[in-house]
């Protein structure tokens, strides 16, 4: 077995869309192993997306993370779960992700495309840790 983290981000919980979120990943075979509602405080925010935060992007990122509660779910799956969900998930940009995606069926805007999925093996496990100590 194999696990990645996702985030349902406040936007898609804002909209009523984490259960559609949700159903798709479980549809498709992933397993619930860890889900919680919880907001994101701009501490936590920056650790996550510290790859970002020299980018220009970044402030308008927290202040988006941070705005109200996200879904923090840990999936289960077969080698390489994270690719599955990353696919589900469509490009980063909304206007460009492919219809049949997540961020296809429901974003227009980059800078709220309603989910996050790590994006390898390392970081899958350096997410889970950061915001589920005890997994
Ligand atoms: P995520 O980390 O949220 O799963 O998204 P991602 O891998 O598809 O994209 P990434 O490059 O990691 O960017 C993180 C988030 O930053 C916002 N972004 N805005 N204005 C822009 O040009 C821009 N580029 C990225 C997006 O909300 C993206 O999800
Ligand atoms: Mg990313």
């Amino acid at each position: 077995m194999d696990r990645t983290f996702v985030i349902v981000k406040p936007d898609a919980v804002e909209r009523g869309l984490a259960g559609e979120i949700l159903a798709r990943f479980e549809r498709k075979g992933l397993k619930l192993a860890a889900a919680e509602l919880r907001p994101i405080d701009a501490d936590l925010a920056g650790r996550h997306y510290a790859e970002h935060a020299e980018r220009p992007f970044f402030p308008e990122l927290v202040e988006f993370i941070t705005r109200s509660p996200s879904l923090l779910v840990v999936l289960e799956g077969p080698q390489d779960t994270w690719k599955v969900v990353r696919s589900m998930m469509g490009v980063t940009d909304p206007k460009e992700a492919a219809p049949g995606t997540i961020r296809g069926d429901f974003g227009t805007l980059v800078a709220e495309n309603l989910v996050h999925g790590s994006d390898g093996p390392e970081s899958a496990e350096r997410e889970i840790h950061l915001f589920f100590p005890h997994l």
